[in-house]
């Protein structure tokens, strides 16, 4: 088969490691990449803005199969592009993508068909929202609509917090991704991650995993698009494994499809473990990212016929086996990062992999043959354990062997399930 990868991160790596591994594969290219990507694909340098251009390379090169990593060009409706010109895409449609892409699509699916999740209104202008919250009172999540890089959500303590962050989005803090506003109920339990793909009929669950948004040890700090993930997350037993299928995915892929949006790609539910068993606060309608990089750690099937088969429509054709170990990822990242960082800093040391630990790129460049760091997150090191605990252990160990003066990672990753494992 030849694939074409879209997307230049640490997920994209990650997937680029474990397709390369495929004997299915006959020819792989990734656009653009990275140079981590690069040792297991040739980089093309596309403009995946314009979706033509991509379409006219894998014509040329008579691609059997694209792989989109990222939402934007799936929002972007680059799948249903793809698709029209006869290529065979893992990703979601445009209107499929709108689970990501728009909170209130997604809150407006759940009341229709019964999904656990917040209460919630949708708003338009600040004063009806502003007297939702004084009704409701704090705590209270307050939600641009639309994608606002992660940024877009508050979780506001206080009903002041909650009325200054409505006229943030109402100000025009996200952009047009705050012209509509949702207000949600607030949910007090664990969150977890859960991975599962879909064809649009059939469900096949892979892996669920935590992650650490906050930039700071302790969870303390801004929101970044996460500072390192462990898989799999103990919260999710395989009982509530269970009900989430039942309970949350399923009635999704039904819905979609009665809907007339059929859902093919990987649904990635962020959950709220409450009192009550598993509620959905947001789905992403593409890997997680650096979760994908932990759950790619523990397949021991090949990624490609189950990527292959979503696409097609086969899945239930095929199974996911995963190993038992934990893996757990520490991001490495900028000085500065969330906030302003330098760019361009040389890297001059990455170790090398080992059977237990392997370092995948994000946000690095070759300049004149140096590599440098170019984004906020830039490399993920990532290992195996028998125990969080262990791969904990390891991927400290090996992230401590790069050398880059301006990198910088948390070093508590894992640590609520690391003090699970103490108790
Ligand atoms: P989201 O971008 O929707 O994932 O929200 C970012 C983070 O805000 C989530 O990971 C949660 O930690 C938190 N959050 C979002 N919605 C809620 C909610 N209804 N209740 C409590 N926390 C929430
Ligand atoms: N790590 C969170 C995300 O990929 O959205």
């Amino acid at each position: 088969m030849k694939v074409l990868l879209i997307g230049s991160g640490g997920r994209e790596h990650a997937l680029a490691w474990k397709i390369a591994q495929s004997p299915l594969l006959d020819e792989f290219y990734a656009a653009p990449g990275n140079p981590g990507i690069a040792d297991h694909a040739t980089l093309v340098a596309l403009n995946v803005e314009d979706h033509a251009t991509v379409i006219a390379f894998a014509k040329e090169k008579a691609i059997d199969f694209v792989v989109v990593g990222p939402e934007a060009p799936l929002v972007a409706g680059l799948a249903d592009d793809l698709r029209a010109a006869g290529i065979a895409t893992f990703g979601p449609s445009k209107a499929a993508a709108q689970l990501e892409g728009s909170k209130g699509f997604t809150k407006d699916l759940c009341a229709r068909y019964d999904i656990p999740t917040g209460a919630y209104q949708r708003f338009k202008t600040a004063e009806p929202a502003r007297d939702y919250v004084r009704a409701q009172g704090a705590p209270i999540v307050i939600k641009a609509d639309g994608l606002a890089a992660g940024k877009g959500v508050t979780v506001a303590m206080t009903e002041a917090e909650a009325l200054a962050a409505i006229d943030e989005c109402f100000d025009g803090a996200f952009g047009t991704a705050g012209a509509e506003v949702v207000v949600e109920a607030f949910l007090d339990g664990e969150e977890a991650s859960f991975f599962c793909l879909s064809d649009g009929k059939t469900a096949l669950a892979l892996a669920t995993a935590q992650d650490h948004k906050r930039v700071g040890d302790g969870d303390t700090g801004p929101n970044t698009g996460g500072m390192g993930a462990y898989s799999p997350a103990p919260v999710m037993t395989p009982a509530m494994v269970e009900r989430t299928m039942k309970e949350i995915i399923e009635p999704t892929i039904a819905g979609m499809a009665k809907d007339g949006n059929p859902f093919s790609g990987v649904f990635f539910a962020g959950l709220m473990i409450t009192a009550k068993g598993p509620e959905l606060i947001e789905y992403n309608v593409r890997f997680g990212d650096p979760e994908c990089q932990v759950l790619m750690m523990r397949l021991k099937s090949d990624l490609l016929p189950i990527l292959y088969a979503t696409a097609t429509g086969t899945l239930d054709k095929v199974e996911a086996e995963w190993r038992d170990d934990a893996a757990l990822t520490v991001v490495l990242a900028s000085k500065g990062y969330p906030g302003a960082y330098d760019k361009n800093t040389p890297i001059a040391h990455i170790p090398e992999a080992s059977e237990e630990a392997k370092v995948f790129h994000a946000g690095t460049a070759l300049k004149d043959g140096e590599l440098v760091a170019t984004g906020g997150r830039v490399l993920n090191v990532t290992a195996f354990g028998k125990t969080v605990t262990e791969a904990q252990a390891r991927a400290y160990a090996l992230a401590d062997k790069v050398e880059w003066e301006n990198g910088f990672c948390r070093r508590d990753i894992g640590w609520q399930a690391v003090a699970r494992e103490k108790a």
